[in-house]
């Protein structure tokens, strides 16, 4: 609600009223039939990270951080990593604790819609597409790129590739494309671990080929030949490959 009545209609869906006590909101009538998800995945990404940029106004005092979820990261990674039947390397987990490391530290504060994904655009009259459903964190832009990569997994690596849509990220929300590598590398082990706790079958298989694909920007197989979670062969002992020279100088992959 609160990000609602910030953004004001600029990008989002008006909020008309609300009843804060009952947890009622009414909300400005878009079309629910139509959203960013029924548009091809290459004409879908420029949308979504102008959306993104365009949402990330100043943020209000007192919300979280994404620096602050990295360093609780780094607590709470290795408990859950062994709750889950560690089910990747321990060097793929060194990997995120040191990426997590890296990324507490908030040199920027920017209104990050973290729910943003393709089913919460939806099309409207005053604008082609407006935001539903937002939740809100205060910090750096290049959090949200995770989430944007893997509700349309399958579709971005059948084609045109992991590479294109993190590069479409990138150019379309103006971010700074390290970060954004880092971030969805964290994002997705974040969401892998509690997509195995959730009894998630589909989402962790998908975590796990972003996190190898964007650690090797190699060969961009298809979810289907990736190998299914608790298989974690080799995954995180590569020698480093030419992609490697834009990750985070923590990268023990
Ligand atoms: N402003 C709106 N205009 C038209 N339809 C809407 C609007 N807001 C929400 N909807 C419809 O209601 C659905 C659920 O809305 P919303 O995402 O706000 O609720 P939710 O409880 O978080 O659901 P979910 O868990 O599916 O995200 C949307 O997918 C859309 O179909
Ligand atoms: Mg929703």
């Amino acid at each position: 609600m609160l990000a609602l009545r910030l953004w004001d209609g600029n990008g989002s869906a008006r909020l008309l009223e609300a009843d804060p006590e009952r947890g009622a909101l009414l909300l400005e009538r878009l079309d629910h039939r139509r959203s960013l998800r029924d548009l091809p995945i290459r004409r879908a990404v420029p949308v979504i990270a102008e959306m993104l940029r365009r949402l990330a106004i100043r943020p209000p005092d007192g919300l979280r951080t994404t620096g602050g979820i990295a360093r609780q990261l780094q607590v709470s990674l290795p408990k859950r990593w062994e709750v889950a039947g560690r089910p990747f390397s321990s060097s793929m987990l060194d990997t995120a604790l040191g990426l997590a490391a890296d990324l507490s530290t908030d040199h920027e504060a920017l209104l990050v819609n973290h729910d943003l994904h393709y089913d919460q655009v939806l099309a409207g009259d005053r604008e082609p597409w407006l935001v539903i459903d937002p939740l809100i964190v205060a910090g750096a832009l290049e959090y949200q790129v995770g989430q944007l990569l893997w509700t349309r997994f399958d579709e971005i690596v059948e084609a045109p590739g992991l590479r294109w849509c993190v590069d479409a990220l990138v150019d379309a929300a103006a971010l700074d494309a390290t970060l954004a590598r880092s971030w969805a590398v964290l994002r997705a082990t974040d969401y892998w671990l509690w997509g195995l706790a959730a009894g998630f079958t589909g989402d962790p298989v998908r975590c796990r080929g972003i996190v190898k694909l964007l650690d090797t920007w190699e060969g961009e197989s298809p979810v289907s030949t990736l190998p299914s979670p608790g298989r974690e062969e080799g995954l995180g002992r590569r020698p480093p490959g030419p992609g490697r020279r834009n990750f985070l100088a923590h990268s023990r992959l």
